[in-house]
């Protein structure tokens, strides 16, 4: 099995780069991660990869005057360490057309909402102001709008009465931690493609609807 080689593209904690790291030690999970790039020097992230061995830098997005200059720094690190895919793991820039072009389909996200619902920054306090009782986690593929694109897999995540902004996060944040390996694994073995706007999946077995409050 050839591994595909991923890039992780970060600006903080990288707790969902640890989950990726973690999953990418089981013997057949079909991506390795071979640099690491966070546009924030320090952010803790780059500690993580270093402490697995993985190539970790920064760029940092204040050196450059543009939008697009920094994206084609990114873009000659990425291509110089052979990166095939991409995981936007808590990268807080928004990319330029260019560079979303160019890694089409290549190159995927992670979002703490049930998207297309709450899009954006502040999620779980609009989750919560909103009234909502199920919220979530979304892998999507990576398109010009922020939080936009073909969505890969979905957890959903019952919002408990008793729920602040911080309980929620720790809880969904969990989620997010087996969902992206899960995505990433559906992506780099081709049990999933893409076909135009829309992610073709294989039949997956039937599952029970999620009652939140429960039945
Ligand atoms: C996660 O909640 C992710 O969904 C969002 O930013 C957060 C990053 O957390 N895009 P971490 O850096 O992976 O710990």
């Amino acid at each position: 099995m050839t591994r595909k080689r991923v890039g992780v593209l970060i600006s903080g904690r990288g707790s969902n780069l640890q989950a990726l790291i973690e999953a990418c030690k089981e013997p057949h999970y079909p991506a390795e991660i071979v640099l690491v790039v966070s546009n924030v020097p320090g952010a803790q992230g780059l500690l993580r990869a270093e402490a697995a061995g993985i190539l970790a830098t920064a760029i940092n997005h204040k050196e450059f005057s543009s939008r697009e200059e920094f994206d084609r720094a990114l873009n000659g690190a990425l291509e110089d360490a052979n990166i095939e895919f991409l995981c936007n793991a808590g990268f807080m820039r928004l990319h330029t057309e260019g560079f979303v072009e160019q890694w089409r389909n290549r190159h995927i996200n992670i979002h703490p909402s049930l998207l297309p619902s709450f899009k954006g920054l502040d999620t779980h306090a609009r989750v919560l102001a909103a009234g909502v009782t199920l919220t979530g986690c979304t892998v999507h593929f990576v398109r010009k709008e922020m939080d936009d694109g073909p969505i890969v897999a979905q957890a959903a995540v019952p919002v408990l009465p008793s729920d602040t902004v911080e309980s929620l996060a720790v809880r969904v944040l969990d989620v997010e931690h087996r969902l992206y390996p899960h995505a990433l694994k559906l992506v780099a073995s081709g049990a999933v493609r893409i076909e135009g706007e829309t992610v073709v999946r294989t039949s997956a077995p039937e599952q029970p609807p999620l009652f939140s409050p429960p039945l």
